[in-house]
This record gives C-alpha cells, structure tokens and sequence, in this order.
C-alpha cells in the first residue's frame, strides 16, 4: 500500500512539474501558435463494456498547438504527453491513423487525438477517466466507464446430491454476482416443480414435504443479459420406505399357461423385492423367474398347473422399511363384461349380452336381474303405502345359462392375459314393464369354480307410447316449407318466416353476384 501511494505522489509531482515545464514553454499564454485555445470534440460520455473487452477512451480536440494532453484515473496518471506513466500493461495510448498530422512532440499520435485503450477491462476498472488539456486552467473532459459483468453463480448450497428423507421441507440455495445483478430461476430437469410451474424466480427455492415426485434434478441459472446465464444443477433424492401397488390383483390364466404377476415398487434407495406364494418364499427355478425394469417387477409362472393357483406377494424392502403387495392367481373366469345397448329395442324384452376371459371353458352362467325402483316409483309407492318401506327392491330373478362349453381360440381376450380367450354369451329376457330401469349381474363359472359377481348393469326398456312419438332429432325440416300447419301454435309459424326471408336474401345476393 505504502509503495502505490508514494508511485502516485511521484507520478503525481511529476503531472504537475510537467505543466509547469509546458507552461512555461508557452509563456503560461492558452492560445496555441494560430492564437486559439484548443477543446474537446469528443464529449464525455459513458462507457458499458463486458470484461475481458477493449475498450477505446476518445479524446480528440482541436488545434492542439503544443499542449500537453494527459489522462488521470482520479488522481492517478495514466499517460502524460507521449509518455505512458502507468505501469499497466494493458494501457496503452492509440496510435494516429497514418496520414493525419501529429500531436506536436508527441509523434504518432492524429492531429488533436489522443485516444487511450484499455485491453481486457475487469470488474474494478470501473470509474472516471479524465482526458485533461495542460492549459492555465486545465480543461478536462470525463468517460464513465461501467464494467458489464457475466452472471456467476458463486455459492449453490448443495454441491452434490441432496438426500432427505420423505416429508423434509428443503430449501435449496444459490446466490449470483454480477453487473447488473443477475436475477436467479429455478427449473427441473424434464419436469415442472413440485408447485406445478415451470419456473420461479428467486435466490432459494422451498419444497415442503418433499415425497417421491419432488426427486429429480433441479438447477438454478442466474441471468443477467451479460453472456450467457450462469446455472447449476442440484440432483434431490427422497428417501423413503417401498410403496408397493399390483397391476392387478388378480391374474386369470389356465393349465399350461404363462402367467405374469406384476407389482410396481417405488422406494429410494432401490428396494430388495422377494416374491411369496402363501408363507414361502420363491427362488428362481424351471417354473418360476422373477425380473424387473424399472419399478416394475414381474414374477413369471412358466407352465401354470393347478397347484400354482393361490395367493402370491411382492415384498419390497429398503432400509427406511417394507411393504407387500397381494396378487391372487386364478384360473376361474375373469368379471363379466356387458356389452349389449343399455336402451331395449323393445317395451317388454331385452338381449342382454356380455363376455368373460377365461382359458377353460366356461361351462354354465348365472344371470340375475331385478327392477330397480327409482325415486319416483318410492315416492308414489311411499304415498299408496303408508310404510317407510320405500327403498324396499324387488327379488332378484335368476337364470341359469349353460356355457358352450368350448372355447374359440380364435377369440382371444386382450392383454395382458395370453392363452385366456374371450367368451361372449346373451339372453333374451322376456316379461319386462315398459319404461322401467333393471338392473344385472351375471356369475361364470368353469372347470375351477365360480368368478365373482360381475358389477351391476343398468338398463331400460322402451315406454308403451313410444313407437307413436316422433323424437325431437326425427322431426321434419321445415325450414323454407309452406306447411306451417306443423306447428299449432302462431307463434312458431311467425318465428320460422325471418329465417325464410333471410334465407331468400342470401340466395338473390348470391345470384347478383354472379
Ligand atoms: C407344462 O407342464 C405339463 C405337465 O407338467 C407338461 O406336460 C407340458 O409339456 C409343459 N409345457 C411346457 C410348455 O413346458
Ligand atoms: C387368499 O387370500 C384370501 C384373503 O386375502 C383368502 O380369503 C383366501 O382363502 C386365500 N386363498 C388361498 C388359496 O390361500
Ligand atoms: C342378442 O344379441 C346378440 C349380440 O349381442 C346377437 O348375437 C343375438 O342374435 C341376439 N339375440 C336375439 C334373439 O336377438
Ligand atoms: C306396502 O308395500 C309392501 C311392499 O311392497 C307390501 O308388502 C304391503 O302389503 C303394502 N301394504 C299396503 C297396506 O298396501
């Protein structure tokens, strides 16, 4: 510190010894030799320059005469007449383009220009630069120099993966300089954040009860418009136990087919998942093969006998915990699906169809079917009948179907279930009241047992009038038709006549036009 201040003090003597020595060259007279006082025809102004540019301070003045032009840094000289004062070698003074006339004493250097170059600018070059004429009264005029500066991210609170533990509020940090000061944007990788958007801006980003979708890689990118933004990427893992779901709970196959039991794992650090048939744990043999992709771990059954029939579990562990997941493995038929009309064509029967998927052949059904009471029929029922008996439902009627007995390998059932074909059956169920809702279940039922209940259809025969009534989308155009008498009331007629005359304008414009 001493030493730069004495340099100064000497540079500083020097500067003014200098004018003085000038000076007194010039008999202390401003004029120059045609008698003018030279000024500025550069005026100051104010430089923004990114680091590491060059950057070029004008200063051209006219008639030069013999002064002596100097640029100062606050008090610090840079240069003082041809003579570079500062020791920094990136200052340099800018030599004339040839051809133009020369400074006197001060050769290459343009008439009146006495421009200074700063190579490779940094942060703390930043300030005042004075061009100063040696004159009586000096004569100075001032560049601003502001030194842009890229965004740097210079602090990121995790450097490396972030592990919390499922729950954790987290708080990620980074913090940015620059010129101007950058602003800080947070974004995921692939992803939006776990509060749905896109991006948010800010120098901390929070995430309250991270779970498992909050994990991933988070970055933070500082901008400022100078170069490019600066980012940084913080990778989050949340811990926590296995969360175990099945993609089916039951998986309907057959003798001598392969069967696939699926559960989905999701655990951090990546779970250990062992598969069960009832207590006992299953190895990898002949029979059996277990593999995973992803979160998805399937147990294969190769050639399913009747003894592979029962219930199977995933159980997936990590060190935070375990969780089970239940498969049961079946060969009976599969729920029934309806898939007839769910309006009658008639007022008194119905073609109610559906399928089931099973391997075996489905060899009897059982069909039930009830009328069920809307809120109409309890309310009239209600009031003819003075009990509180209202949501009182007929009996069930049940029929029983005998299957095909065979199946059609022809027809097979949709993934996921290979070798289990589709079997489609319908029943014509006669004696229904018209206008009425029914409901229905049908049971299948093959060489290993009954399936469960299908859930309940919904459906509706006709009304008695029906066939005399003419539905709204049925009705006849009339648009531009005479026959008025379709509708009973004026009212409508005269509504229908703008839409004619309308109509009737268009066409003659149309004509007119051709
Ligand atoms: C499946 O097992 C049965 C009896 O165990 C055997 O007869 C049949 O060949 C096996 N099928 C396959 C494809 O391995
Ligand atoms: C499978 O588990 C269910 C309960 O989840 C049980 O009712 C059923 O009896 C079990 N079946 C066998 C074959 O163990
Ligand atoms: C009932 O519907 C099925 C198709 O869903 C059809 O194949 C069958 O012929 C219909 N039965 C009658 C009697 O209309
Ligand atoms: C009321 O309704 C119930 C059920 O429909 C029926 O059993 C009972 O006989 C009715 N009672 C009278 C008084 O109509």
């Amino acid at each position: 510190m001493w030493t730069i201040a004495m340099k100064e003090i000497l540079i500083l003597t020097l500067f003014i010894s200098g004018i003085r020595a000038d000076a007194s060259l010039n008999d202390l007279d401003m004029p120059s030799s045609n008698g003018r006082v030279p000024s500025f025809v550069t005026p100051g102004q104010t430089y923004r320059i990114a680091t590491g540019s060059t950057v070029v301070l004008p200063c051209r003045i006219t008639e030069p005469g013999s002064y002596v032009l100097a640029w100062k840094r606050g008090i610090a000289v840079l240069t003082a007449g041809p003579v570079k004062v500062t020791p920094d070698p990136r200052v340099s003074l800018l030599p004339a383009s040839p051809g133009t006339s020369s400074l006197p004493g001060i050769p290459g250097f343009a008439g009146g220009s006495y421009s200074l170059e700063l190579k490779n600018v940094r942060p703390h070059d930043a300030g005042d630069y004075v061009c100063q004429i040696g004159t009586l009264e000096p004569r100075e005029i001032t560049h601003t120099l502001e030194i842009l500066v890229p965004p740097r991210i210079h602090y990121v609170s995790h450097n490396g993966p972030l592990d919390v533990l499922q729950g954790a509020t987290v708080k990620m940090e980074c913090r940015a300089s620059g010129n101007p000061v950058p602003t800080v944007a947070w974004t995921r990788k692939n992803n939006v954040l776990p509060s749905g958007e896109r991006s948010v801006s800010g120098l901390s980003l929070v995430i309250q009860h991270a779970d498992r979708h909050s994990a991933g890689q988070y970055q933070c990118s500082a901008d400022n418009g100078v170069g490019q933004p600066d980012t940084k990427h913080i990778t989050l893992n949340v811990l926590y136990a296995p969360e175990v779901e099945t993609e089916r709970g039951t998986v309907h196959t057959g003798i001598g087919l392969e069967a696939q039991l699926v559960c989905i794992v999701h655990a951090e650090p990546a779970p250990q998942v062992l598969w069960f048939k009832d207590t006992a744990q299953l190895g990898t043999t002949e029979q059996h093969a277990s593999h995973s992709r992803g979160n998805r771990y399937t147990l294969v059954i190769r050639n399913v006998t009747a003894a592979d029939f029962g219930n199977y579990s995933c159980v997936g562990s990590n060190v935070h915990g375990k969780a089970r997941g239940h498969v049961v493995l079946t060969g009976v038929p599969g729920l029934a699906v309806f898939d007839s009309s769910t309006l009658s064509t008639e007022k008194d029967i119905y073609n109610i169809s559906w399928s089931v998927n099973s391997h075996a052949a489905v060899t009897e059904f059982r069909l039930f079917y009830r009328q069920q009471r809307t809120p109409h029929h309890r309310s009239h029922h209600f009031e003819s009948n003075n009990t509180m008996n209202m949501g009182h439902r007929s009996e069930w009627n049940s029929v029983v179907i005998p299957g095909s007995g065979v199946t059609n390998p022809s027809m097979q059932a949709p993934p996921p279930f290979p070798g289990v074909t589709k079997q489609k059956m319908w029943y014509v169920i006669k004696g229904l009241q018209a206008a009425s809702t029914y409901e229905a279940r049908v049971q299948a039922k093959n060489s290993h047992g009954w399936n469960k209940m299908s859930p309940i259809f919904h459906f509706n025969t006709r009304a008695n009038e029906m066939e005399n009534m003419v539905e709204p989308s049925a009705q006849p155009a009339v648009y531009g038709s005479s026959q008025t008498g379709l509708f009973p009331f004026s009212s409508s007629a005269n509504l229908i006549a703008p839409s004619y005359y309308t109509f009737t304008i268009i066409a003659i414009a149309a004509a007119a036009v051709y």
